[in-house]
């Protein structure tokens, strides 16, 4: 099909005018041409029409109903179903519907990190935790049994896997939300959710598509537009594009347009983004929903690949009437409009929901005090993967003098705001994330998350840190709301009744006074962070002074910091009176319950950090958020001029010590690596894809397997312990990292143990993406192989040749 003439010729039009405002950079004087349109949709090209599909591969039997059900829709039912209605419930969102025909619309509600604003389901470790525990059966498990949860409330699709914040900027509010600031880790990551989710029968919604890497302006506000996130094509495809093309092979059935623009051209209208890349290149066979209020335009998003806007449309109109009288007067195509019915009705027919789905919203009705029918969403089987989630959450990056475990102590001094339950309620009646969370804080540019906190807890408290108890997930759409919490201080006084240990505790002093004749002084403290404003920065004065008072009288201080996102320690790392420092991120709500099985040794520490812990912010390549300065304050600009070089990959291109870096965590006892085998599985690959027909997820020829290579992992220490054994790849040429992650396995090995972990590498692990070629290539040369416990720590290299 092709789009109706008017389309064509105005992006034929604006062609000279988009190559002019390509060459201008970003932080160039723009004064010549900010009355052009070109301006605002400048820099990304025009990609017309969306390509409608028949249904690819496993999609097709979907497609079939999805186009049988859609012609018996008038336009109006057709137009009705692509714009989100006030839910009746507590569903973040419904979706029209046409009931005529059956098509009930869908309940969308929840983050990536389990459903939320409803009662009796549970609290799961946030995806940054999940993101540390490298492993992924845990990963796909937790996705299982968070898909359950859904599918009882009666929630059509789970608002995640988020892959977007990758976490470019480290103070980004939302990248706990995310797994991984690796592209690779964070897509496997995401399609064992996707995979996890789907198999329940409820849609995965992988979002934020795409570059949304800050909160500060992520809206419109106050005559300032959203900000604009300037990608090079290479990043796109290498860095942030990556996660979400895993997420798209997998079969996610949704994607989420976000709030920024990328290359100066709305997210949910930026047709290269959504027709070009997300619909064309990667075969993408299911819908494309906006984030709440980030649809900018009526006609232009219909035409750039927009299928529903959410929470409401004032372009496309209440009942999508304004969308059904621009398709009848020609402005968009009626193809269009039936491609956007079709891609959301077969979403509905693929993951089998036209039979049996519970009612939509069933479990989460607007009020809990009047009567009404109870769902019951827990399932017992999410205790051990509750629980796992929970320990695998926690990296040791510290542990001298034997530290831990602790080995039955006479008297355990615990200090800190974020030991103990937050001693608020935990109810249905106010939303649960708020009383976890200090705050729902919603807005386009940074506020001080104080005034929150002064509401909820009633006392002095401070931005960027949680003071109200302990932190298990972050604040905003993607927090949970759990069913209790078993908190640090509650699990160390339960075994402290176990090993007839005395404990002492202040949770409030900055300054407590320390016990003489305590075995170890434990010091919980948070990095707090959230939707809708990014963190005022790495590391607070406040709990620096903290572990630093409670270190000048306690020669075994243990420090755990609930982070939700990367931490700075370098203000006490070194002292020597600091023996042991977890990082624990943001565990879900059996957080004490796990972290003690850490601390008393019952489980050895296996997590690895998922992002890099420099010695300073300034060590790393991002800036801090772009607030859009001087004459550019209207339009703020994001540059990502760092490219690929960010995060470890950065800290290797300049040689940069890091604290700690990417993948590293210690454990109980030590593993050897040995046995590096490197085996070319295709002899003389050809160095572009061949052309195979399209499938969900891009050329096929993409996940072709080339390397398989194996190493063995042996237990040397003296209990046993999980290992998450890491495989980069150095790809020749100058221009690239120095290596990237491209395989992960993770064992339970017993003391004395081998095992073989093996890695399979596909093409698209071994290529880098060739702008002129518009292709990913396998380059010509020696791709260098490397192996062990961490980016840095990599006893085994071998290469492999193309
Ligand atoms: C806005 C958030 O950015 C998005 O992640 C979420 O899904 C929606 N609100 C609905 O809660």
């Amino acid at each position: 099909m092709v789009a109706p003439p008017s389309i064509q010729s105005l992006a034929s039009a604006l062609l000279p005018v988009l190559a002019a405002a390509t060459a201008v950079h970003p932080h160039q004087p723009r004064q010549a041409i900010i009355t052009e349109d070109a301006f605002f949709y400048g820099q990304s090209p025009p990609v017309y029409p969306t390509p409608e599909t028949s249904g690819l591969g496993d999609w097709a039997a979907a497609y079939e109903k999805a186009h049988a059900l859609v012609s018996q829709m008038t336009l109006e039912e057709k137009a009705n179903l692509t714009v989100g209605y006030p839910p009746p419930n507590r569903c973040s969102g419904v979706t029209g519907s046409a009931m005529r025909v059956g098509f009930p619309g869908f309940c969308t509600t929840g983050a990536g990190n389990g459903i939320r604003q409803t009662d009796f389901v549970n609290g799961w470790p946030a995806a940054i935790s999940i993101g540390a525990s490298f492993n992924k059966n845990l990963t796909y498990l937790r996705a299982v049994q968070m898909g359950g949860e859904f599918r009882a409330k009666g929630s059509s699709l789970a608002g995640g896997p988020v892959v977007g914040p990758l976490g470019r900027m480290e103070r980004h509010g939302r990248n706990w939300e995310s797994f991984s600031n690796d592209p690779y880790l964070a897509g496997e990551m995401a399609a064992l959710t996707v995979r996890g989710i789907q198999e329940q029968g409820v849609q995965a919604m992988t979002k934020h598509f795409i570059g949304y890497e800050q909160q500060s302006h992520r809206l419109a506000a106050n005559n300032i537009s959203a900000v604009s996130s300037n990608i090079d094509d290479r990043t796109m495809h290498e860095i942030y594009l990556w996660p979400f093309a895993s997420a798209v092979h997998a079969g996610t059935a949704s994607v989420m347009c976000s709030y920024n623009k990328l290359n100066n051209s709305g997210s949910c209208q930026n047709s290269k983004a959504l027709n070009g890349i997300l619909k064309g290149e990667l075969g993408f066979q299911g819908w494309v929903i906006s984030d709440w209020g980030a649809q900018d335009s009526g006609v232009a998003s219909a035409m750039a690949g927009l299928d529903v806007a959410m929470p409401s449309s004032k372009y496309w109109g209440a009942k999508g009437e304004i969308l059904a009288e621009a398709v009848r007067n020609g402005s968009v195509s009626a193809e269009r409009i039936t491609d956007m019915a079709t891609r959301i009705v077969a979403g509905w027919y693929h993951l089998g929901q036209d039979q049996g789905y519970p009612e939509l919203g069933v479990g989460m009705p607007i009020s809990f005090t009047e009567p009404r029918e109870i769902v019951y969403a827990r399932d017992p089987k999410s205790k051990p993967v509750l629980l796992s989630g929970a320990i695998e959450s926690n990296v040791l990056v510290k542990n001298i003098n034997n530290a831990l475990p602790l080995k039955k102590p006479k008297l355990l001094s615990i200090f800190g705001y974020d030991a103990p339950a937050p001693a608020a309620q935990n109810t249905p009646f106010q939303r649960p994330e708020f009383i976890k969370n200090n705050g729902w804080i919603w807005g386009a540019t940074g506020v001080n998350i104080s005034s929150y906190n002064d509401i909820l807890y009633g006392r002095e408290s401070l931005p960027g840190i949680s003071l109200g108890g302990t932190l298990i997930t972050g604040g905003g759409s993607g927090a949970t709301a759990p069913a209790y919490i078993s908190s640090p201080f509650e699990a160390i006084a339960q075994q402290a009744y176990e090993d007839d240990t005395s404990l002492f505790w202040d949770f409030q002093s900055i300054k407590p006074a320390v016990n003489s004749g305590s075995d170890a002084c434990l010091v919980f403290i948070n990095a707090y962070a959230g939707e809708g404003v990014d963190r005022p920065y790495l590391h607070d004065d406040y709990s620096d002074a903290l572990v630093k008072n409670v270190a000048a009288n306690c020669s075994n201080t243990i420090v755990t910091i609930h982070n939700a996102g990367v931490r700075l320690i370098d203000q006490w790392i070194d002292n020597p009176n600091v023996t042991a420092v977890i990082f624990g991120h943001l565990p879900g709500q059996d957080s004490g319950r796990g972290l003690a099985q850490i601390l008393y040794g019952k489980v050895s520490p296996s997590g690895k950090l998922p992002y890099t812990v420099a010695k300073n912010e300034s060590d790393y390549a991002a800036p801090n958020p772009d607030l859009g300065e001087g004459q550019y304050e209207m339009y703020p600009q994001s540059d990502f001029s760092e490219g690929l070089f960010y995060d470890y990959r950065h800290f290797d291109k300049e040689g940069l010590k890091p604290r700690f870096e990417f993948g590293f965590g210690l454990s109980y006892t030590t593993f050897a690596y040995s046995d590096l085998s490197i085996e070319s599985i295709t002899q003389d690959a050809p160095r572009f894809p061949p052309k195979m027909p399209i499938k969900q997820g891009g050329n096929p020829a993409l996940w072709e397997p080339l390397v398989k290579v194996t190493a063995t992992v042996h237990n040397t220490g003296p209990v046993e312990g999980a290992e998450a054994a890491q495989l980069y790849v150095g790809v020749p040429g100058h221009d690239s990292p120095v290596r990237q992650l491209r395989g992960f396995e993770k064992a339970t090995i017993p003391v004395g143990g081998k095992v073989t972990m093996e890695f399979v590498l596909t093409r698209r692990d071994l290529s880098a993406w060739n702008v002129e070629a518009q292709d990913w290539e396998l380059r010509k040369g020696k791709y260098k192989i490397y192996v062990g416990g961490s980016s840095r720590d990599l006893p085994l290299d071998g290469v492999v040749r193309f």
